[in-house]
């Protein structure tokens, strides 16, 4: 959203209720290009892309790094020394503390600092108020746990000379060789190597070094750079110090101090993350040719409006987290620097037959990661299995936060709901029309003349009334507070934060001015703690008036974006609290905001009542570590095919990378969807962790009752869809809030054998249930290719149509159906009353649903909780493990909880929610005679059920498997039983 976009959106909000001019479906647009820099633009990126190309292209290069070997010291799992290196026609020596620590984990950590100047030393410039040392907080926001130093490893005396070994992680099958000259860092897993750190000699850190000024030799943007020869290769000074771009100048006082490392996977031909871009999930080759990028993928977060598919540009979250993949083997890195970053990706085969031309040959991949300040920080994760790394690196930036149920079901938006009688309108529309929904949302036209924390008196006049009636069906509210505020005197949230001293500084370090929705704006800072204290009493309910316990927020525009500042985003030059610079932390900046929401929404309800309930907080920047606070979106989408089919691997990548909870915006945010389009997208929506429709306020209604026949009816049947899985959801989001699994994954994190699937990223796999998703992306599209993995029989949803794996199946998918399979040993829980919100399901009966497969067992887990609170965490839920085994014929509901002090209160609660059913898919052709199973809960009659259930038979028909089904076995939910068929 770009700022003449942004100029006069008031009067448009009215409008927008009676839009009959936007009928049209609107043609897609594009991303403004020349809005953002591409590496060559980027200073820093340009002189480390031709450090690479200068090392590359010269077969004698060697990394101009060394171990001092002299200082090299190993004790209690961390190695530390010092890693020099000469600077050319000069006596001096740059001096980089290196530290390697070794985490019990199994992680380790490769960090370079630079040693601190003597003043005097160096003289910066003295105008600047910067702080002098390289940027050492960004763990202080984004690392919460996994750093325990390990004590078992231990420095293996085979050593050869010039090189340390260090032997760690489980059974010490880890090793670390670190090579003193040049430097460089080879990590291996049972004596093969996994990871190689600086083998190609692209480390490089700029050091500190004083401004001499030159005579000016005027070089005008685009001009090619004066290349000077200096500190062993050929640099360009050109980009050293001021450095313009669309009319904007960077003043950096500091000069050059980027970091850049060269990261090597060899024999993996696969990797992965590095989210968040809009392109597949197996990440590209970025240095040109056919069918490759010729830009790095950058992560610099930044309000990428019409951004554009199948592109390196960055977008509006970075997550540094990498993996790669081969055959039964992942690793990853973790490059922990807030900072402007790119990475270049490379691959080579090699072949131990020169006659094979490549064919069988192994691809190794070779990555270059460029970061514009900042220590060179990195993690480096062994595996070997995709979860081992993804549950690695989310022990140390957190697991997804367990969401309130409410936030996992149907969210709708759009901007704007322009009356609280409009919001209330929408509402019992969605209620006429049976269609489910929990949660409605207000864009920025909510407030007064864009002034957060305010309602407009004209058109919000009842706000409280308003979340009254939606609270009558448990459905929320969800508000947007963006982190600019109006610079308008007399507006007492501006009036504090400048009293208190609250907001980002410019360079000069005044109150910084810049432009965003409201016209002229300040910035909080939260990255200072009086901040985001202050922050948290913005929104209790006496001070935010007219809201209601039901009410949460979403932070939009953090990252930040500045509708005048260079790349749409904040000067790199602003400062901080503690006077850093924005430069070192801007991918953080949007995190530290979220952070602050989430504590605010935490203590408004902690200091109402002693029943917190969880917050909600929606972001659309984010950083590693985000996933503990929220959910995110992919930011601003077309309505157009091309956008719902990237959706599909830009939720699939934010899985793996850690933060799951991720959705885009159903029906496209630009533009107005064909109704076909509409339909497919809440079908696909229908498989994102978050499920929001959403639309700008140029668009025409498209609330789904309005499509009109057969559309209303078909996104109904996706919205029940969701609905009726919501167990599995939210089971699947317990998962993931405590062991870092993606909610929704890719084929390769499920299959890591199968190299076939490695670049499969158009399906899904919800949460450990087996079921397999395809939605349609394509137009007119009737017929969806699924690809199986394995040897197992998978089953249609709908109508258990049988279908063999391994290969590509081809599912009949006209309009109303989405292909959607059941794999064979999976138990998916399910609730089936059709009701208006998540929250009237609660109580709700579970079906179950045994798919049994080639073995003939299978299993399934079930996790309950009041979906609000906190009180799982004194045991007040249900965990537990279903298991039909083949040999006993019996189907058992075991408990894998640890229970607490509230357990047993909470199961009472529970008490009559039942098992009301039980499908058997595939049943076994010895049940066609059978009418009834027996049936007994733990503790026998006395504390619940035991007896008889009937059971009803129904043969294969055409390719359609055999299955049965058990009414009303009547079995606690909360207990353990065991039906035998
Ligand atoms: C930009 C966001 O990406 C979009 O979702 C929102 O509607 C507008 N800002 C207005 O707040």
């Amino acid at each position: 959203m770009n700022w003449i976009n942004g100029l006069g959106r008031g009067w448009k909000a009215l409008v927008a209720v009676a839009c009959v001019l936007c009928l049209l479906v609107t043609p897609a647009v594009t991303v403004k290009h020349e809005n953002f820099k591409t590496c060559d633009q980027s200073g820093f990126c340009r002189r480390n892309r031709a450090y690479a190309d200068t090392a590359l292209s010269n077969s004698k290069w060697q990394s101009p790094y060394t171990l001092d070997s002299s200082t090299v010291k190993f004790d209690k799992g961390i190695l530390t020394g010092v890693v020099d290196k000469k600077i050319t026609n000069t006596d001096q020596t740059v001096r980089l503390p290196l530290k390697v620590t070794f985490h019990e984990s199994g992680t380790a950590r490769v960090t370079i600092d630079e040693e601190k100047r003597q003043k005097g030393e160096i003289e910066l410039r003295h105008d600047s108020k910067a702080r002098k040392e390289r940027y050492n907080e960004a763990e202080k926001w984004a690392i919460v746990g996994g750093t325990v130093v390990s004590t078992g490893a231990a420095l293996n005396k085979d050593a050869e000379k010039g090189s340390t070994r260090v032997m760690y992680g489980p059974g010490s099958k880890f090793e670390a060789i670190i090579q003193h000259a040049p430097f460089g860092v080879q990590f291996k897993r049972d004596g093969e190597t996994q990871i190689k750190l600086n083998d190609r000699g692209l480390m490089n850190m700029e050091h500190w070094r004083p401004k001499v000024d030159k005579p000016e030799t005027e070089q005008k943007e685009g001009e090619e750079a004066v290349v000077a020869e200096s500190d062993n290769i050929a640099e360009d000074e050109s980009t050293w110090w001021d450095e313009s771009f669309g009319g904007n100048t960077d003043s950096k006082p500091r000069g050059p101090e980027a970091v850049a490392m060269d990261i090597e996977f060899p024999a993996y031909q696969y990797v992965y993350g590095a989210a968040s871009h809009a392109g597949p999930l197996a990440l590209k080759e970025t240095r040109g040719g056919d069918g490759k990028y010729s830009d790095p993928y950058r992560l610099y977060n930044s309000d990428v409006f019409e951004y554009e598919m199948d592109s390196p540009m960055t977008l509006y979250g970075a997550i540094p987290f990498m993996q790669a993949q081969k055959k039964d083997s992942a690793v990853g890195v973790f490059w922990l620097n807030a900072a402007e970053t790119w990475i270049d990706i490379t691959k080579s085969t090699s072949s131990a037959n020169p006659l094979s031309l490549g064919i069988g040959g192994t691809t190794s991949t070779d990555t270059h990661w460029i970061s514009e300040s900042g220590l060179l920080d990195l993690f480096i994760f062994l595996g070997p299995t995709p979860q081992d790394v993804i549950g690695a690196y989310g022990e140390l930036t957190g697991y997804t936060q367990l969401p309130q149920q409410f936030s996992i079901a149907h969210h709708q938006c759009r901007w704007n709901y322009v009356t609280d009688e409009d919001v209330k309108d929408v509402d019992r529309k969605f209620d006429k029309s049976k269609i489910p929904y929990d949660v409605i949302w207000l864009d920025i036209e909510y407030t007064d003349g864009k002034k957060y924390f305010t309602w407009d008196p004209m058109t919000f006049p009842d706000p409280i009334n308003m979340q009254k009636q939606l609270d009558e069906h448990q459905r929320k509210l969800v508000a947007i507070i963006d982190p600019h505020i109006k610079n308008e005197g007399g507006y007492s949230v501006v009036d504090e934060l400048k009293s208190k001293d609250l907001a980002i500084k410019n360079k000069d370090g005044n109150i910084y001015e810049g432009w965003c929705w409201p016209g002229s704006s300040h910035w909080i800072d939260c990255f200072n703690p009086k901040a985001r204290e202050w922050w948290k009493t913005l929104f209790r309910y006496d001070k935010f008036k007219g809201t209601a316990k039901n009410m949460f927020i979403w932070n939009d525009m953090n990252e930040p974006s500045v509708f005048n500042g260079p790349e749409t985003t904040a000067p790199k030059d602003l400062l901080h609290h503690g006077n850093w610079e924005h430069r070192d932390l801007h991918n953080i900046n949007g995190m530290t905001f979220v952070n602050a929401t989430y504590d605010a929404i935490l203590s408004r309800d902690k200091d109402e009542d002693k029943h917190p309930i969880r917050p909600f907080v929606l972001t659309r920047s984010f950083y590693a570590g985000s996933q503990r606070l929220g959910a995110m979106w992919t930011g601003d989408n077309q309505a157009a095919w091309p956008h719902l089919e990237a959706s599909i691997p830009m939720v699939l990548s934010m899985g793996i990378s850690g933060f799951p909870f991720a959705g885009a915006d159903v029906g496209g945010f630009f533009g107005n969807p064909s109704k076909e389009l509409l339909a497919r997208w809440y079908q696909a929506g229908a498989f994102y962790p978050f499920f929001r429709a959403h639309a700008h306020i140029d668009t025409r209604r498209r609330e789904p009752y309005l499509a009109g026949e057969p559309y209303t009816q078909i996104i109904s049947q996706a919205l029940r869809l969701r609905y009726s899985l919501l167990p599995a959801w939210y089971t699947a989001f317990h998962e993931a809030s405590t062991t870092g699994a993606p909610i929704v994954r890719p084929n390769y994190y499920v299959h890591p054998s199968d190299e076939k699937g490695f670049a499969i990223d158009d399906q899904l796999y919800l949460g450990s249930t087996g079921l397999l998703a395809k939605p349609v992306t394509k137009e007119g599209q009737e017929s969806q290719d699924i690809y199986l993995a394995d040897k197992e029989k998978y089953f249609d949803y709908f109508d258990f149509w049988q279908y063999e794996g391994p290969g590509t199946v081809s599912v009949a998918a006209p309009l109303d159906t989405i292909p959607l399979l059941m794999q064979g040993g999976n138990i998916i829980p399910r609730r089936e009353r059709p009701r208006r919100s998540s929250g009237l399901m609660k109580y709700d009966p579970i079906t179950l649903v045994v798919v049994l497969g080639n073995s003939g067992d299978a299993e399934g887990t079930l996790y309950l909780d009041d979906g609000e609170s906190y009180e799982y965490q004194s045991g007040a839920y249900i965990h537990r493990r279903f298991k039909y085994s083949t040999s006993t014929s019996s189907l058992t509901s075991e408990d894998v909880s640890s229970p607490g002090k509230k357990t047993k209160e909470y199961l009472k609660l529970m008490e009559k929610v039942r098992v009301e059913r039980i499908v058997v898919v595939n049943a076994p052709e010895g049940w066609s005679g059978k009418k009834e199973v027996e049936v007994a809960e733990e503790g026998g009659a006395k504390s619940g059920k035991s007896g008889k259930a009937e059971l009803e038979w129904h043969g294969k028909v055409e390719g359609k498997a055999a299955w049965a089904v058990v009414r009303d076995p009547g079995v606690r939910v909360g207990e353990g039983w065991k039906i035998q068929f």
